[in-house]
């Protein structure tokens, strides 16, 4: 440690303290892994790191990178997304120190988007991901596994996430209370959340961890996630003038041309296609800003008929227990939120309001990338509240919450590496190391200068 120039006798507390640190990071080794979300729009890279000695303890798991690779989803792969995927790959192999990579695991789960290719064209599917495993072999990691992750895992893994980052498995004594999950992606959404223990059907599954089982009812719907679902949207728009579509959602002002294809070329609208166009054909939507018919047009494309008289049903005729607890919203219901000015916990009067007040603007005063917003609204709270069953007293249970780090991946790491026991732990106070170093400082440091000021103290009563 060299002493700062001007003042060659002071002591450099700074550079001190860095080169304790960097004692401090070697002396306790970092596990690392790899998982590559590829959802519907786009791929995320997430690193993932953690103390190698504590390796099965809840929340030691933190996010340490990330890299959103430019372009499509891997369903729509082209020459630029691979580079970009590169690229991503290329930052994060650096981030990872050279001794750790051929420890370090990597897994690419795919969700919705090539749930939707893989129903459409089976063989196309398989070919994406014969190639994505074949490059991320070549990668300097411990390969694991490049497959498509059914919904209800998605939804699984989103809860453990949630909860595992809340800290809600810390609790060793007592089962703690959970968190429901809720995931709005571009191709499809997810629920999930602790259901009474009595409560059996198609989509509850038992899960044990650290010593508890839990009750998780989960569903995935396919084709409501935002963009498959404003797709349904539009193609329940008829009109026999296609050149003059109108649409209640989008603001009055604005409209929009799009090819027949983009609307009905999805599995999600194929069946609706009108069967004299052409997918070349051209379609413009003329925005209306019309509240009360956009909700009656959102609302068309749930199926809440087949749950008529059904007790505990979504839609679709779909089980689904009573929802209890809290919820963290996240994902495209954050988006949505935030877009509204609603974002945390509100409640359902001041969600409606602000929907009511957004869906009335013209395009002059919805900002520019704002166009779907009132469709988006719409979507959030039909699914919800005609969907999932909130109302007015349950509403403020909901937090939508932007938090970087959840998503389904963190929750799939952990269960695919083994990370999460089902066994109880030993309650045990974690310190983490550094945070033991500096109290080991500190504590030589005042007995040092108690030492100190004895001696000074005896010195000057001796002369
Ligand atoms: C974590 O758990 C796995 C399986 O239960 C075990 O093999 C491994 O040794 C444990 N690691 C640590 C650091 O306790
Ligand atoms: C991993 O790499 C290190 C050197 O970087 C080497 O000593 C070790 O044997 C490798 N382990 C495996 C399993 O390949
Ligand atoms: C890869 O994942 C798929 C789907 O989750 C699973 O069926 C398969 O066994 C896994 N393969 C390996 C080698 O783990
Ligand atoms: C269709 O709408 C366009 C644009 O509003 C209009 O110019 C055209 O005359 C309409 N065609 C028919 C057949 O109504
Ligand atoms: C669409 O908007 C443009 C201006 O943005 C306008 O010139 C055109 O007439 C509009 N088309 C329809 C069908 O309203
Ligand atoms: C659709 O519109 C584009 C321009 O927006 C035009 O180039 C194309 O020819 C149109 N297609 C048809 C079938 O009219
Ligand atoms: C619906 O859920 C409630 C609460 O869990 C339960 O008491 C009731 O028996 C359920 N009804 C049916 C038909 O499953
Ligand atoms: C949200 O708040 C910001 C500033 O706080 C404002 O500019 C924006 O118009 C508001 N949006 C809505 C939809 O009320
Ligand atoms: C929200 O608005 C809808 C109509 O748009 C109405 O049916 C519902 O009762 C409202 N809910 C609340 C809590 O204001």
């Amino acid at each position: 440690c060299k002493s700062t120039e001007d003042n060659p006798i002071k002591f450099n507390w700074k550079c001190c303290l860095v080169i304790l640190k960097m004692l401090c990071v070697r002396a306790a080794p970092k596990l690392y892994g790899i998982v590559l979300d590829a959802g519907s729009s786009r791929t995320t890279v997430y690193l993932y790191q953690w103390p190698a000695e504590k390796e099965n303890n809840t929340g030691v798991v933190t996010q340490t990178n990330m890299c959103q690779v430019k372009g499509p989803g891997i369903s729509e792969m082209n020459k630029e997304s691979w580079k970009n995927l590169m690229k991503c790959m290329g930052i994060i192999t650096e981030t990872v120190p050279l001794s750790q990579r051929n420890s370090t695991s990597i897994f690419l789960g795919a969700t919705a988007g090539m749930r939707l290719l893989h129903q459409k064209n089976e063989a196309a599917a398989n070919i994406i991901l014969v190639a994505l495993q074949e490059y991320l072999h070549s990668l300097p990691f411990d390969f694991q596994n490049a497959s498509i992750i059914s919904g209800q895992e998605e939804g699984l893994y989103g809860w453990i996430t949630v909860n595992y980052l809340m800290g809600n498995f810390l609790e060793v004594r007592l089962r703690a209370r959970t968190q429901g999950s809720l995931d709005l992606g571009g191709a499809s959404t997810q629920i999930a959340f602790a259901a009474p223990d009595n409560t059996r059907g198609k989509d509850l599954v038992q899960v044990a961890l650290y010593g508890y089982e839990y009750n998780i009812y989960t569903h995935s719907f396919l084709c409501y996630g935002k963009n498959e679902a404003e797709k349904k949207v539009l193609a329940e728009l008829k009109s026999s003038n296609w050149s003059h579509i109108n649409h209640p959602c989008y603001p009055a002002g604005y409209n929009i041309t799009m090819k027949a294809s983009d609307v009905f070329g999805s599995e999600c609208t194929k069946s609706q296609a009108p069967a004299q166009n052409g997918p070349e054909r051209n379609i413009t939507f003329v925005g209306q800003s019309d509240p009360a018919m956009c909700k009656r047009l959102v609302r068309r494309i749930f199926d809440l008929n087949s749950c008529h008289g059904k007790e505990n049903c979504s839609f679709e005729g779909v089980y689904q227990p009573p929802v209890t607890g809290d919820f963290m919203a996240y994902a495209g219901f954050y988006h949505t939120a935030k877009a509204l000015n609603v974002s945390g916990s509100n409640s359902l009067e001041k969600f409606n309001a602000t929907m009511r007040s957004v869906c009335s603007m013209d395009w002059k005063t919805v900002k520019v990338h704002l166009k779907s917003v009132c469709y988006s609204a719409n979507y959030v709270h039909t699914l919800l509240v005609d969907g999932y069953k909130f109302n007015s007293d349950n509403w403020e249970n909901l937090n939508f919450k932007k938090e970087v780090h959840i998503a389904w991946s963190l929750g799939y790491m952990l269960a695919q590496s083994n990370m999460i026991p089902a066994e109880a732990k030993l309650l045990k106070l974690p310190i983490p190391n550094i945070a033991f170093a500096a109290l080991l400082f500190i504590l030589s440091a005042l007995i040092i200068i108690t030492f100190m000021f004895l001696i000074i103290t005896l010195v000057r009563f001796c002369y």
